[in-house]
């Protein structure tokens, strides 16, 4: 199958040779060629280039894109969207003055949705979640990563674990699955938080790992929920089965959270809202891709990363949804390009480099995904028609998708 996309207005994020990411004053620049053509040969990007030097190839397809814009699809790197119910009801009790800790402390937050979780059969689990996905997926993203971390029990955990590989088999969309078993010690474990930590090591990752259910290992390393030196012992054990960790960090607090990611090579740390100059320093010259996640300051109306003083740092910065029923009930990528630059006055540029090639390092996939690049996967959004593509971020809320191509077929 041959797909021929011509007289594409501007075709964004072009990279000749694979770039692993961006970072520091390179994310201001955006490559791109206006007036051109993509050429797709099944499931990967075959050619591209300018329109007056496109090659005379039979092609099953032709798309015309004039006026539209094209770039490569959203890679959403850090993500819960395999979850039961929904947590509609502290959305409101937040509304009416509880801050997300009183009510994680009354049993509500993660430990609400680990009961739903373990209440709910897989298939339905299953469903629920396919739905999320799908719309994702028509918001442009062509990635995803899934972690678990609402089972809090070995069942629960293998159970959501399942869901994901579920998934990714039955969709074309790559997707990694991170396992999140320290995300919260369970209500069991209150007075006995070795005991779940011991669970978590002893009986969750072999199981784990012999079932090959997970691409990376994840700790919530937060105050109220686990320690630096709790963070590390987990970590350690991922690593030991193969498993790179990827960690929220400073979502409420800097503890340390960073510098043990560092310490450990995580592949990323994520969340950041709050940034010392020591946490920022950590960061540089190092294999760790900082996510920020401005979906989530929004819905909980926390403080932003600090993006602007990062990028002065020379670091590189990925975007990502957050999606989860707690806080950021969201997976629009638009929505999360749209807010890093109107909330942590990011340009365009750099907003768009985050939420696709530094997006797909901060997953592990930047060798297949996040640009325009030959032999890379087919994976693209193809825009209406847009005086520029300043309107992605600055026509916030608006849908300005036309067609979706994920592994070279256009979504229905
Ligand atoms: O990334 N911060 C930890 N975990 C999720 C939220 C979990 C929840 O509230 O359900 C997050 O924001
Ligand atoms: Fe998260």
């Amino acid at each position: 199958m041959t797909t021929l996309i011509i007289n594409i207005k501007e075709l964004l994020q072009v990279r000749e040779t694979s770039v692993a990411k961006v970072s520091g004053a390179e994310m201001t620049t955006l490559p791109t060629i206006k007036n051109a053509f993509l050429l797709l040969k099944n499931n990967l990007i075959a050619d591209f280039g300018s329109m007056d030097q496109i090659p005379q190839v039979k092609t099953d397809k032709v798309i015309d894109a004039s006026g539209k814009i094209v770039l490569p699809s959203w890679c959403d790197s850090h993500t819960h969207i395999v979850y039961a119910g929904n947590r509609e009801q502290e959305f409101v009790d937040r509304i009416n003055g509880l801050t997300y800790e009183e009510i994680a402390n009354r049993g509500g937050g993660i430990l609400n949705s680990a009961k739903k979780l373990n209440e709910t059969s897989e298939d339905d689990i299953y469903q629920q979640s396919s739905a999320r996905l799908e719309e994702v997926m028509h918001l442009g993203t062509g990635a995803v990563e899934i972690k678990s971390g609402y089972g809090l029990t070995v069942e629960g955990e293998l159970k959501m674990l399942r869901v994901i590989q579920k998934l990714a088999q039955n969709y074309p969309i790559t997707i990694k699955a991170t396992f999140l078993g320290a995300h919260a010690i369970p209500r069991e474990f209150k007075e006995n938080r070795r005991g779940y930590i011991d669970c978590i090591l002893n009986e969750m990752l072999p199981q784990i790992s012999k079932n090959k259910l997970a691409d990376y290992i994840d700790v919530f390393c937060e105050t109220g929920y686990f320690t630096v030196a709790e963070t590390e012992e987990i970590m350690e054990a991922g690593i030991h089965l193969g498993l790179k960790p990827k960690i929220h960090v400073n979502q409420f607090n800097s503890i340390g959270g960073i510098q043990a990611g560092v310490k450990y090579d995580a592949l990323s740390v994520d969340h950041l809202e709050v940034m010392t100059t020591e946490d920022i320093i950590a960061l540089k010259n190092t294999k760790t891709m900082p996510v920020a996640l401005p979906s989530c300051s929004y819905f909980l109306s926390i403080p932003y990363t600090p993006a602007r003083e990062m990028i002065a740092a020379g670091l590189p910065i990925a975007l990502a949804t957050d999606y989860n029923p707690g806080s950021t009930p969201s997976g629009n990528m638009n929505f999360v390009v749209a807010t890093a630059c109107i909330k942590m006055k990011m340009t365009p540029e750099e907003a768009i480099n985050a939420a696709t090639i530094n997006g797909a390092y901060a997953m592990g996939i930047s060798e297949t995904h996040g640009s325009i690049t030959i032999g890379k996967k087919a994976n693209l959004i193809i825009t209406k028609p847009i005086p520029s593509y300043y309107q992605l971020p600055y026509a916030f809320g608006s849908n300005l998708i036309d067609t979706i191509i994920i592994e070279g077929q256009i979504l229905a």
